[in-house]
């Protein structure tokens, strides 16, 4: 890895992560080898006479299965700080009432990014929340958010105390300083920051991204069920990061940003709160190569549902019924005989907003572009457009690459999500003219004859 010059002017060189997926792992710091207490997580004083300080992902009694917590030992403990108090919202909401309901197909164009020469905007202060439904109080919902930033954050910081970020970056890389350490995330791989971790987001130009954002639960891999041991994103590919800290003072005040109910809070306090020396546990940040993903997919005729594209999904405790899922459309082959192979024209349960970040999606090859997206809520029918059905009706079947280039994802719920007021109308990339693209869909119906038209 070459170096990085971040727009804050810190430099890193190396990275470091630990694979897997959920393990229990255990990191030091190597300026400071054997900071970890060894045999017991309290000792009377900690080697290096640091602070050791739990952090909670699951509740105590939840079963081994999916109990998450991690222990750090610190310089100062987190409680060193300033009180909170309330700062401006931006763009950032959890009320789902702001507009009225709207079921139409939406798609938006490619959301704006803000020029650093007019505003400075780091990734708090360009986060905009677009959709969402559920209860942040009682930890059952999600949140569909916009990243779009300009500027490092410097001498701030965040945390989520209401649920996981799952960030997919689309435009510009990401060097994100943890607690746990730190993680560089480019375009076509994503992050899941969990419930409580502090972290601060360095940037090297324009950036623009997708956030799912759900309470009360926490990301896991899908049962494979009959597909086996192996496959879709395998556990060995997502990458932790190693301890690093900073024993950095800030005169003029280190800002902690907040997020609690849905609102925005900040608190000063004097030094980096990335002072973790070393750390232990199963509750981490991770990150993920999009490109690793295992495709699986009908080698005979038709299609398989597309949650054999789940990469990772956040149950609710419905059997089967996912909060959200993450999904994703990657380069493949297609292969099946006598089936129309673009995706079907369906209307779900589910509602689904898509994404790209990068390419051409392959149901749309118009309007629907890398850095913008798509609505269907729940029963919102929808499908191929005109073109692609003319096209994929009379295609020839030859096995045939699909998507290189491109990588459309999905965030999938159960929930029926609502749209904000930013999202529907002060973004101004809402796509007025969506539902033409299915309007020169015609009638091929031919009642004298059962014989399908085909190919030519
Ligand atoms: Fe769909």
């Amino acid at each position: 890895m070459t170096e990085l010059h971040s727009s804050s002017g810190r430099v890193s060189k190396q990275w470091q992560y630990i694979p897997g997926f959920g393990n229990e792992c255990a990191s030091e710091d190597p300026r400071c080898p054997g900071a970890l207490p060894e045999g017991q997580n309290n000792p009377q004083v900690c080697p290096y006479n640091l602070y050791a300080e739990q952090l909670s992902g699951s509740a105590f009694t939840c079963p081994r299965s999916t109990n998450k917590r991690s222990w750090l030992y610190r310089i100062l403990p987190s409680v060193c700080h300033k009180p909170f108090e309330s700062i401006d919202q931006g763009h950032v909401t959890h009320n789902w009432d702001e507009v009225d309901p709207d079921p139409n197909q939406l798609r938006w164009k490619p959301f704006e990014i803000p020029k650093a020469s007019q505003k400075k905007v780091d990734f708090v202060s360009g986060l905009h929340t677009l959709c969402g439904a559920g209860d942040i109080r009682s930890n059952n919902g999600l949140a569909i958010h916009i990243f779009l930033c300009n500027t490092s954050m410097g001498n701030r910081c965040f945390y989520n105390s209401d649920g996981d970020f799952l960030i997919v970056p689309q435009k510009g890389k990401l060097l994100i300083y943890t607690e746990f350490g730190k993680m560089l995330v480019q375009p076509n791989e994503i992050c899941v920051i969990q419930r409580g971790m502090r972290f601060s987001i360095d940037v090297f130009e324009e950036n623009r991204g997708y956030i799912l954002e759900v309470y009360g639960v926490h990301f896991e891999l899908p049962d494979l069920g009959p597909i086996g041991a192996n496959g879709l994103a395998n556990p060995r590919d997502f990458l932790i990061p190693v301890a690093w800290y900073e024993d950095r003072q800030v005169p003029g005040g280190y800002t902690v940003i907040n997020k609690y109910q849905g609102k925005l809070f900040a608190a000063k306090q004097n030094v980096s709160p990335f002072n973790v020396v070393a750390w232990h546990g199963n509750y981490t940040p991770y990150k993920y190569n999009l490109e690793n993903f295992m495709v699986i997919n009908s080698v005979a005729f038709d299609h398989a549902d597309p949650s054999i594209f789940t990469v990772l999904t956040a149950k609710s405790v419905r059997p089967g019924v996912a909060v959200a899922d993450f999904v994703i459309f990657p380069p493949r082959w297609g292969v099946a005989d006598k089936t129309f192979r673009p995706p079907y024209y369906h209307r779900n349960c589910m509602s689904e907003f898509m994404g790209l970040i990068k390419g051409h999606y392959e149901a749309k090859q118009g309007e629907f572009l890398p850095g913008g997206g798509s609505l269907h809520s729940s029963m919102t029918p929808h499908g191929p457009d005109a073109d692609c059905f003319e096209k994929a009706s009379k295609a020839k079947l030859a096995p045939e690459r699909i998507a290189d280039g491109t990588m459309a994802f999905m965030f999938e719920s159960s929930l029926s999500m609502a749209v904000t007021k930013w999202g529907l109308k002060s973004s101004s990339c809402l796509d007025e003219n969506y539902y033409k693209c299915w309007e020169p869909l015609k009638s091929h119906f031919t009642p004298e004859s059962r014989k399908p038209a085909g190919p030519n």
